[in-house]
């Protein structure tokens, strides 16, 4: 099933209020593109500022708690960020998983909980180098995707209005300049598909799988155009509208 590519921006523990201005001129270049859905998420400090100054982009968390409120010192919930004018969280994140201790468990119930407060979600999984190399990656990122994706009947639905993607990143080439190679994101995407298959049935079809890591202006254009790819991750190269845009244009 073609899907409408969807290119996010994850700007990590980066940018302050000056950052604004790379936002606004990706909103200005997203005009260009109106058959791509574009999406930036920065860090908490900087949604509600964002929101407010650019309407043609969606804006999105990094993470956020799974409790709607309470005692639950420096944490923001679903809530808030929906709140704050937040349209999707990114969760699982491997920084997240790693620095964190978040499990698969855990980061279903964040799931959850972003769509009980109306927000889209992307999971992220990937494996580290170290499995990769032990011959592992397809049976771990299987497993984080049938553990971490979001499920019930508020999932059905998210999944039934594309609210839920998936992005697949593997752990060595984030941050790294070492790009997955075409063949084997091809691989990894079809493996992650079949879970959301068996998860959701027929519905699994319409989940976006984005590839993230080392995403730039020169590997966008064979990676999105690679079989089952709907889309990017992108760190680093989404900091500035100059190195975002291009990547934009390569999915439209
Ligand atoms: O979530 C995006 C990500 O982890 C990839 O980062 O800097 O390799 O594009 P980067």
């Amino acid at each position: 099933m073609p899907h409408r590519p969807y290119i996010v921006g994850n700007w990590k523990m980066n940018g302050t209020r000056a950052m604004l201005a790379e936002a606004r001129a990706i909103a200005r270049g997203a005009a260009r593109y109106p058959d791509v859905d574009i999406a930036l998420a920065p860090p908490f400090t900087l949604i509600g500022a964002l929101r407010a100054e650019v309407s043609e982009i969606g804006v999105g968390g990094q993470d956020c708690h799974v409790a709607v409120k309470g005692a639950h010192t420096g944490d923001v919930s679903a809530a808030m960020l929906a709140d704050i004018g937040a349209d999707f969280v990114i969760l699982g994140h491997s920084e997240r998983r790693k620095d964190h201790g978040e499990g698969d468990a855990l980061i279903r119930a964040k799931a959850e909980a972003a769509l009980a407060a109306g927000l889209g979600v992307i999971v992220c999984v990937g494996e580290t180098l170290e499995e990769r190399d032990g011959g592992k990656a397809e049976a771990v990122v299987s497993g984080q995707v049938d553990g971490s994706i979001p499920l019930g009947d508020a999932a059905a639905e998210a999944v039934a209005t594309g609210k839920v993607a998936v992005a697949y990143e593997p752990v060595w080439a984030i941050g790294t300049g070492r790009v997955a190679a075409v063949e084997d994101v091809v691989a990894m995407h079809a493996a992650v598909r079949a879970r959301l298959v068996a998860a959701y049935g027929e519905a699994g079809e319409k989940v976006r799988i984005l590839y993230g890591g080392s995403v730039n202006a020169g590997n966008a254009a064979d990676l999105l155009a690679a079989e089952g790819v709907g889309g990017a991750l992108v760190g680093g190269a989404s900091l500035t509208a100059d190195a975002f845009l291009p990547i934009v244009a390569a999915a439209g």
